[in-house]
């Protein structure tokens, strides 16, 4: 009989599977990571398998704390300093110069690390048994849409992964904010929970802050259909999502919608997804409802924005990145037209 074990003692165990080489799929406050030993090329290289990643997309590592930041990076600047001193452990990467002896199968080839202390004290006590840097993306197949439960993990990599540490569903739900520190002007790659704001107020406003997103070369995040789940995602204004939904339920297709209220007058066959609550409540389960979509078999899943403000611009950042949509798109005319566009040729 297998006796019941106390996190703790699953933190050895997955531990000791790093340092064997094995890999382990772990809880971070953001999103489930797919993690194995950075210092082990072999191991690192089961990732990109596991995933089916190119091999030139460049990988997380993470540490236990800051005092580890050295062993990975050179030229640390006072900003990198900084930042990492107000919100490690959380939900920030930091992109520095890299040390040399730093894994190419790591960095992707490129001169510089990408760095994160997870809060989560599942991560937390695996990290600091580890004693040194896990490389770890997040646990989905290359394009689809994050793991934030460990079942949403078991589902996608199941067998293929060595050990699955169960943290129950993650706090934040969307991944890291990503800061790019290894030139001059600080420059903000990935929106996350920890916004422009938060990084201004360490940062100082005087400091020039860039937000650029993250290039083809540097990131598979840029491309058109990262995040996205398998049904088709249409961001439409409040006022327009129900003609939308409409407008494909009336084309034969299984419609969902992602939106604060149950629109008035939907009717029966197409699918509701509460997506309500705070900007934080919204974030959380934004993952969550895509994987729902897709469970229900929705072939579109027409979506309601919340705001831009706080984290809600990365909450619009992922839906926007679902929807193959760019940051700067008119979102009601760019929906409309492509809807119109998509449908033509789905009949013609
Ligand atoms: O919240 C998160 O960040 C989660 C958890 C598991 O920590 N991780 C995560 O990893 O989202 P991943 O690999 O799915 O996304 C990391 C992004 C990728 O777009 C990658 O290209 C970019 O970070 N990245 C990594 N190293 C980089 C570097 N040296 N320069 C530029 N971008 C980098
Ligand atoms: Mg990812």
């Amino acid at each position: 009989m297998r006796m019941p074990t106390t996190p703790r003692q699953e933190a050895e165990h997955a531990a000791e599977v790093l340092s064997k080489g094995g890999t382990v799929a772990f809880p971070t406050e953001t999103v489930y990571g797919l993690g194995a030993d950075a210092r082990n090329a072999e191991a690192v290289g089961r990732i990109f398998s596991i995933k089916k990643r190119p091999a030139d997309h460049p990988l997380i590592v993470h540490l236990a704390d800051m005092s580890q930041m050295e062993e990975w990076a050179q030229d640390i600047p006072m900003a990198a300093r900084l930042l990492a001193k107000a919100f490690w452990p959380g939900p920030l990467t930091l992109i520095l110069k890299r040390r040399s002896g730093v894994l190419d199968a790591v960095t992707g080839g490129h001169d510089t690390v990408a760095l994160r202390v997870p809060s989560h004290p599942l991560a937390q006590a695996l990290l600091s048994l580890f004693g040194d840097g896990v490389a770890a993306p997040s646990a989905n197949r290359y394009g689809s849409v994050s793991p934030t439960t460990p079942e949403h993990v078991r589902e996608e990599l199941g067998d293929e992964v060595d050990l699955i540490l169960d943290g129950g569903p993650c706090i934040l739900g969307i991944e890291s904010t990503i800061v790019d520190v290894s030139s001059p002007t600080p420059q903000i790659l990935r929106p996350g929970s920890i916004t422009e704001h938060d990084l201004r107020t360490i940062l100082g406003k005087d400091k020039d802050l860039a937000s650029s997103p993250l290039t083809p070369v540097s990131s598979p995040g840029n491309k058109p259909s990262h995040y996205a789940p398998r049904s088709r995602v249409i961001i439409a204004t409040p006022e327009d999502v129900l003609p939308q939904a409409m407008a494909w339920r009336d084309h034969g297709k299984r419609v969902g919608i992602l939106s604060p209220f149950r629109p008035p007058d939907m009717p029966e066959d197409v699918t509701w997804l509460s997506f309500s609550g705070s900007l934080q409540a919204q974030a959380k389960v934004l993952y969550q409802r895509f994987h729902e979509a897709d469970h229900l078999g929705l072939q579109v899943l027409v979506a309601v924005m919340p705001q831009d403000l706080g984290i809600g611009h990365a909450i619009r950042d992922r839906m926007q990145r679902a929807a193959g949509l760019g940051k700067n798109t008119d979102v009601k005319t760019r929906s409309l037209e492509s809807s119109k566009t998509a449908l033509t040729e789905e009949t013609s």
